[in-house]
């Protein structure tokens, strides 16, 4: 597992609204103040980079792929809700969102009713008594520390929820080449060479995914990647 550092995120410089901390990771408020400004720079999902909305796209069709069975879903961190409403128009379960930051972050979904939207953390923040049969995390677990991590995937397994898909936008690639390119990085920033940026989260590698399923308390997991190199895993408890 590794720390890595950001600087800016859909084209915007962490810098123009907020000091980065190099040694704690991004906050709620950190992200509240992040998607105010991103709402000052896009007005819809038409407006974002094509190639970010195709790496979403083949995630859709995963989940999607996924939940044909199912009848109740949970999205969590859903960010702006990008996939979750392409799959309502897919998909005729019920799908929840749940995400923490402050900023309304899930307005673009206002005219969707097809989808309930809870502002908070999983699982305190989820009214009691809602059964869902899958969950799915989307770029979120780089967020974790190892011990939120092992407590995050309980909670889900614990909830209970029978499968969990996590799609990593942080996967450790065990190739030299991306070993010494991280490195080099790490040495430029510590000399002061390039900015370190904000503490942004944790890669992991494959086997830290499946042991962290496993030592949650799922029975067994599949995992693979995406036509884009993205690694996604589901844990399984039954
Ligand atoms: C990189 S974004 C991904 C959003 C969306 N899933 C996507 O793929 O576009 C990470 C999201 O995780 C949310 N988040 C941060 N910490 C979290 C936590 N502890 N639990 C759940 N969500 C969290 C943030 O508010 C943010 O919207």
């Amino acid at each position: 597992m590794r720390k890595f550092f950001q600087t800016s995120w859909f084209g915007i410089p962490f810098e123009n609204f907020t000091i980065q901390d190099s040694q704690h990771i991004a906050s709620e408020t950190f992200y509240t103040k992040f998607y105010d400004q991103f709402f000052q720079k896009y007005y819809s999902y038409n407006d974002i980079e094509p190639q970010w909305c195709n790496t979403k796209d083949q995630v859709t069709q995963l989940v999607l792929s996924q939940i044909q069975n199912r009848t109740s879903v949970l999205s969590i961190g859903c960010g702006i809700g990008y996939v979750e409403d392409s799959l309502s128009k897919l998909w005729d379960g019920k799908l929840t969102v749940i995400d923490p930051a402050k900023s309304n972050v899930t307005r673009w979904l206002d005219t969707n009713t097809k989808i309930e939207r809870i502002l908070g953390y999983f699982p305190k923040d989820v009214p009691n008594n809602q059964d869902f049969d899958f969950a799915y995390a989307n770029a979120i677990d780089y967020v974790f520390t190892v011990d939120d991590f092992h407590l995050f995937l309980q909670s889900i397994q614990q909830y209970p929820i029978s499968e969990v898909l996590l799609i990593s936008a942080s996967f450790q690639s065990s190739r030299l080449k991306d070993s010494l390119k991280y490195h080099l990085k790490q040495i430029a920033s510590n000399l002061g060479l390039i900015p370190k940026g904000q503490f942004w989260g944790y890669l992991r590698t494959r086997k830290e995914y499946q042991n962290a399923l496993i030592d949650a308390g799922f029975n067994s997991f599949q995992d693979g990647f995406l036509e884009n190199g993205t690694y996604w895993i589901k844990g399984i408890a039954k």
